[in-house]
């Protein structure tokens, strides 16, 4: 296949020269981070998903599988005493933590000028009643593709066992999304993600959710464990909730 027929027309391949210059960094960020790995994996596959549902074009969801696969990689810089600390986070650390988004368009800046991928990595944490950060943007400020992310990143994250909590099922973890959709969440991100579930063969708007939990599930309920490892501070990353 040809670079052309792999990324689509020419002026495309600005894009796909800068996704090789991210490789790199890329491969760096996730060689010690596996979990972190997986979840941009899926929250990549999810955010196109969504994309489509939007009928974006073949070149932006290109560019926002790249942007929701590097969504988080300004945890690069943030102190990995932040971020495995067993405990919950004092607010000074949590102050830190919040500067991730910033810090990895920073990060990609010499690299990368696509206005979607930075988008999705400088604004995944924005919220539509402008609460979120590093910018407090808020409503149609938050461009369409950080909203996708935004909202992807939060499912694949419930759905996901992590070390501090159970994995929700998709419907307990499409609930949620719904709670905090027109607060925290774009609210038409979240309809068309429940449109996909439905649409879905077994009510999943991520098959691969299912293989996760029957594989991952912890042993308790639905309801999130208390226990706190590594990362705790990321079990705040969704929720209504100032
Ligand atoms: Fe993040």
């Amino acid at each position: 296949m040809s670079i052309q027929e792999q990324y689509g027309p020419i002026a495309d391949l600005r894009l796909a020269r800068e996704k090789l210059a991210l490789g790199a960094l890329a491969r760096r960020y996730f060689a010690h981070d596996f979990e972190g790995r997986t979840h941009a994996r899926n929250v990549a596959r999810l955010a196109v998903r969504l994309g489509r549902a939007f009928s974006l074009p073949r070149h932006d969801l290109i560019a926002i599988a790249v942007g929701a696969t590097l969504h988080d990689i300004g945890k690069l810089t943030v102190p990995a005493a932040v971020l495995e600390t067993p405990r919950m986070l004092t607010s000074a650390e949590w102050a830190v933590v919040r500067t991730h988004p910033a810090r990895g368009d920073v990060l990609v800046s010499p690299l990368i000028r696509h206005p979607i991928v930075r988008s999705a990595i400088r604004w995944h944490h924005e919220r539509i009643d402008g609460r979120g950060y590093p910018d407090r943007l808020s409503g149609p400020e938050i461009p369409l593709p950080a909203r996708i992310v935004a909202v992807a990143d939060a499912y694949e994250a419930l759905v996901a066992a992590r070390p501090y909590s159970a994995p929700r099922s998709a419907a307990a973890a499409l609930a949620e999304l719904v709670e905090c959709a027109g607060s925290q969440f774009d609210a038409e991100c979240v309809r068309r993600l429940v449109a996909i579930d439905r649409s879905t063969s077994g009510g999943e708007a991520d098959p691969s959710a299912r293989s996760r939990r029957a594989t991952r599930r912890a042993p308790t309920t639905g309801v999130r464990s208390t226990s706190r490892t590594s990362r705790a501070w990321s079990a705040s990353s969704f929720g209504c909730g100032p």
